[in-house]
């Protein structure tokens, strides 16, 4: 009798056991776990986010003041955009010392607080490297500049002007193309970006071994990982030859993604990213999918994560973009990536305009539920998650109808091209209103005391208006919020991991209104119904009868008649199914 009991109780306990398991140990041991594969990151303008000293621009206090408001939003990774010295010409991917940070932002010790501060709430931090190029006023390019023989000449790229002009090369940002002469020593150096971002010369070793002794300096600070910002431009063909006509319509092949780019980062993967727990993720991707995969192909040693341009690449115009296009490019670049590999999924950061106004819809009416299903969408695919800061509110874009208000390095540059081009004026301030980066850097809308609570100065850059109905304190009271949804769908993705490693197959790829993808891991199954459009829209899924649960809903609740679904107006529904 006694010896029964016992069996009974070893019994109950094995299947007590059995029940409880975490969601995590649910998982098919051949998924490659990755903490930065799980982690959904959060992105802060540091300019932007928080001022405490009253100069009207950020710093690391204003950080440090709001670490438990990124605690309470659920993310558990911060990209903090470059906040090292710098003169800021291109808003500190201009950096003038990597080892130092802009005064402005505070001191080591403030930087060193905040992220004590992040990793004693579980947040991750990770470091913008701007290295394909520095800014003018960096040491080295002052000694590259001062002669040609000195020994910093060869970390930069000069054209000597006794062998003509050099053919031409396309900069991003300056209207003039990429050469820019300096009589100093009758020669012209090679940039990019503005002409006060020279190009670093990465075929010299030494350019390199800095590079790395840069990121271990951060590493050993504790950072965990890095951004590679403008990445795939390091590797080019130095010879320099003519390009052929039409070279825009492959413009990474001519400009970036040289032959060797992969030694490189395998260079940079032996002496930096194997010795600690790191991760890197590179802004661009190349021009195919294979040059994607062999960017973060775990077999090859070299990064871990890819961020595309294709999803920001949509919708750059007042003419918005197409639902059918939009998971076209979702689901390849998904496919591409099922088995190996890695991606970012995010649709707006500090080169883009606000989420809601290029994929949703900003007006009173629809923009809470318009911008809760967006944020619904990137937390429900396959993919880091990137969110930046404000689209956890719904902030949007502001109203800059003249040039003269811009002081974005890049709007000016597009303006002057626009211009030497004969381009109609008015037209291409219209949709540098809808489009520009500025749209997505104005300060963090707190509260709805004066400037949003950002600063009690006056800001570098003008506060939205609507900051007395956009802001954290007013979306904190609401629990329907765009803030609180949010707050549902991290919880909602750390407590299943299938939406992190789920398979994703969409359904109805060609309906017109609704993208609708289930997430399958193991034994557990999501279906996604994300409406895209401002009226209600139906659709019939199979899945849809085995619905057992709606975890997620932005509305009250989902008709269903046996698989037929209405959606409302931009409704987004999580459920469980069978
Ligand atoms: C990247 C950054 C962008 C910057 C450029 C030059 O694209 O995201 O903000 O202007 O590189 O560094």
């Amino acid at each position: 009798m006694k010896r029964n009991t016992s069996w009974i109780i070893l019994l109950l306990i094995v299947f007590a056991a059995i029940c409880c398991q975490s969601p995590k140990s649910n998982v098919d041991s051949s998924i490659d776990r990755k903490w930065w594969k799980e982690a959904v990151l959060y992105q802060i303008y540091p300019q932007s986010f928080k001022d405490t000293d009253g100069d009207g621009f950020g710093d690391f206090k204003g950080v440090v003041e709001k670490l438990d408001y990124l605690q309470s939003l659920g993310i558990n990774m911060v990209w903090m955009n470059p906040f090292f010295d710098s003169p800021l010409v291109d808003n500190g991917y201009d950096v003038s010392d990597y080892r130092e940070v802009l005064p402005r932002y505070g001191t080591m010790a403030d930087f060193q607080e905040m992220l004590d501060g992040m990793h004693e709430r579980g947040i991750k931090f990770v470091l913008d490297m701007v290295v394909n190029h520095t800014s003018v006023e960096h040491e080295w390019f002052k000694q590259s500049r001062s002669s040609r023989d000195n020994p910093y000449r060869d970390y930069y790229h000069w054209w000597p002007a006794e062998k003509g002009e050099p053919p031409y090369r396309y900069s991003l940002f300056d209207p003039e193309g990429a050469w820019e002469y300096d009589s100093l020593t009758n020669a012209y150096y090679l940039h990019y970006f503005a002409d006060a971002q020279p190009d670093l010369n990465w075929e010299n070793p030494k350019v390199r071994q800095e590079v790395y002794d840069i990121m271990k300096f951060w590493a050993e600070k504790g950072v965990d990982g890095f951004r590679m910002d403008a990445f795939q431009y390091v590797s080019k063909d130095t010879a320099f030859p003519v390009w052929p006509e039409g070279y825009e319509k492959d413009f990474n092949k001519y400009c970036g993604m040289g032959p060797d780019l992969h030694p490189y980062l395998k260079e940079m993967y032996e002496q930096v990213l194997s010795k600690y727990d790191i991760f890197a993720v590179s802004e661009g991707a190349g021009t195919t999918f294979q040059d994607a995969h062999d960017l973060v192909d775990a077999d090859r040693n070299e990064l871990q994560m890819a961020y595309h341009f294709e999803s920001v690449g949509m919708s750059r115009t007042t003419d918005g973009y197409k639902l059918a296009e939009f998971k076209k490019v979702f689901t390849r670049w998904d496919s591409a990536f099922a088995d190996k590999g890695w991606l970012a999924i995010y649709l707006s950061n500090h080169d883009n305009s606000r989420l809601v106004n290029r994929f949703g819809n900003p007006s009173p009416e629809f923009r809470t539920v318009s911008t809760q299903m967006l944020n619904t969408f990137m937390l429900s695919m396959r993919g880091t998650p990137y969110t930046y800061y404000g689209d956890e509110l719904g902030m949007t874009n502001i109203d800059m109808p003249t040039i003269e208000e811009y002081v974005d390095v890049s709007a000016l540059g597009d303006y002057g091209k626009a211009k030497a081009q004969g381009k109609d004026l008015d037209e291409f301030m219209v949709q540098l209103n809808y489009n520009s980066r500025e749209n997505g850097r104005t300060p963090m809308q707190w509260d709805d005391t004066p400037n949003a609570g950002f600063t009690t100065g006056v800001p570098w850059k003008r506060v939205n208006e609507n900051y007395k109905e956009i802001n954290v304190a007013a979306e904190n009271q609401d629990p329907n919020s765009i803030l609180n949804h949010f707050r549902k769908m991290t919880r909602l993705r750390k407590d299943n991991l299938v939406l992190v490693y789920g398979d994703y197959h969409i359904l109805q790829a060609e309906h017109p209104d609704i993208y609708a993808y289930t997430r399958t891991l193991g034994d557990q199954k999501m279906l996604v119904l994300l409406n895209f459009k401002d009226h209600d829209s139906s659709i019939e899924l199979p899945e849809a009868k085995g619905i057992r649960e709606i975890l997620i809903d932005n509305y009250d609740g989902l008709t269903n008649e046996n698989g037929k679904v209405v959606l409302k107006p931009y409704q987004a529904v999580v459920c469980k199914i069978e």
